[in-house]
């Protein structure tokens, strides 16, 4: 039997750089391996445990959809579907509350993290969410998530739920691993921390201009002169043009640093030109793919139905197995 993967994207704006490098490059190279059965979904629930506007978030539902259209993913290949129509999910989320203590979803720092940035919403949904993460994947008995190194907290928590699902109702979950790709973790580009799209000026959007790329990727702080440590923006600037340039060419302008001679607006500019280039077909796709309406339906109304298929198998057993009717 076919191996499962399973990974889903906030329904928060369009995607950056940071989501492209860490998820999606590692969700189409799982698609085209046939060892392996694709599901990647919109989290358009999860997209509500935080303050957000009803009318954004149709809107933003459909633009990830877009960006996995346009990145490669292909719904004749992988079930491609939006959350929030495979009630499944949150049928089985809430079974899976029942052996999660509120002590252990406390203690994460994602949650802790998001009350001290809103602490007028400290809500059930929020402390739920690795809950309901857990049922995503779980509910298609998924071995392999293909995320950032930021969500390893909850695919720990999903792991615990699995085993202690098989312990006390007998149950076959597997426990699922995290599946991690060379650009996993994307530094901001104001020199520290991640890039977010909380954080203004913090990242590339996959649609963003040679302009907007090239002003963005100037404004990361360096020095004035090259040599010494790299760290900080240097370290971002690094970390960037080792993903994206030629070796030979990274080693060139590392070098150059090292020896004194670096002028960082070189760099900078032909960093910006390359990731350029990389997202330009990307961007011609979207365009095209953004006015087709008619196929947009129906690959959510698809990806929906075929989700949904081997959700209510896992649901159907779920509750024999815990004594429920
Ligand atoms: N929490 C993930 C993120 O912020 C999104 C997500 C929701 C997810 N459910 C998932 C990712 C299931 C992988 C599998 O990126």
């Amino acid at each position: 039997m076919k191996k499962r993967v399973l990974s889903g994207c906030r329904a928060s704006g369009k995607l950056h750089l940071g989501n492209y490098l860490g998820g999606i490059k590692g969700m189409i190279e799982l698609q085209n391996n046939p060892q392996y059965e694709t599901f990647y979904m919109v989290a358009n629930a999860h997209a509500i445990t935080t303050p957000y506007s009803p009318k954004e978030l149709k809107e933003d539902t459909i633009d990830v959809i877009i960006d996995y259209l346009s990145a490669g993913l292909d719904p004749e290949k992988s079930t491609l579907f939006i959350q929030s129509q495979v009630s499944e999910h949150f049928e089985l989320a809430y079974y899976f509350s029942s052996i999660v203590s509120i002590a252990r979803m406390q203690h994460l720092p994602t949650y802790k993290e998001k009350v001290k940035q809103y602490p007028q919403n400290n809500t059930m949904a929020l402390l739920n969410y690795p809950v309901l993460m857990a049922a995503d994947i779980l509910v298609y008995k998924a071995n392999l998530v293909p995320v950032g190194i930021d969500q390893e907290p909850h695919l720990e928590v999903a792991r615990e739920i699995a085993r202690k699902m098989n312990q006390l109702y007998g149950t076959n979950f597997p426990e699922p691993v995290r599946f991690s790709t060379p650009g996993e973790y994307i530094p901001s580009l104001k020199g520290e921390g991640k890039m977010s799209k909380s954080v203004e000026d913090s990242y590339i959007n996959l649609t963003d201009s040679l302009d907007e790329i090239r002003k963005k990727i100037r404004s990361i702080p360096t020095a004035t002169i090259s040599g010494g440590p790299i760290k900080g923006g240097i370290k971002t600037l690094f970390l960037l043009a080792e993903l994206f340039l030629r070796q030979t060419d990274y080693q060139k302008f590392k070098d150059q640093y090292h020896n004194g001679s670096l002028k960082f607006v070189t760099i900078k500019d032909v960093l910006a030109e390359t990731i350029y280039q990389e997202l330009k077909p990307f961007q011609e796709k979207r365009n095209q793919i953004a006015q087709n309406k008619d196929y947009l339906e129906k690959v959510i109304k698809q990806g929906a139905e075929k989700a949904r298929a081997i959700a209510s198998e896992t649901l159907k057993e779920i509750k024999e197995k815990m004594g429920l009717m």
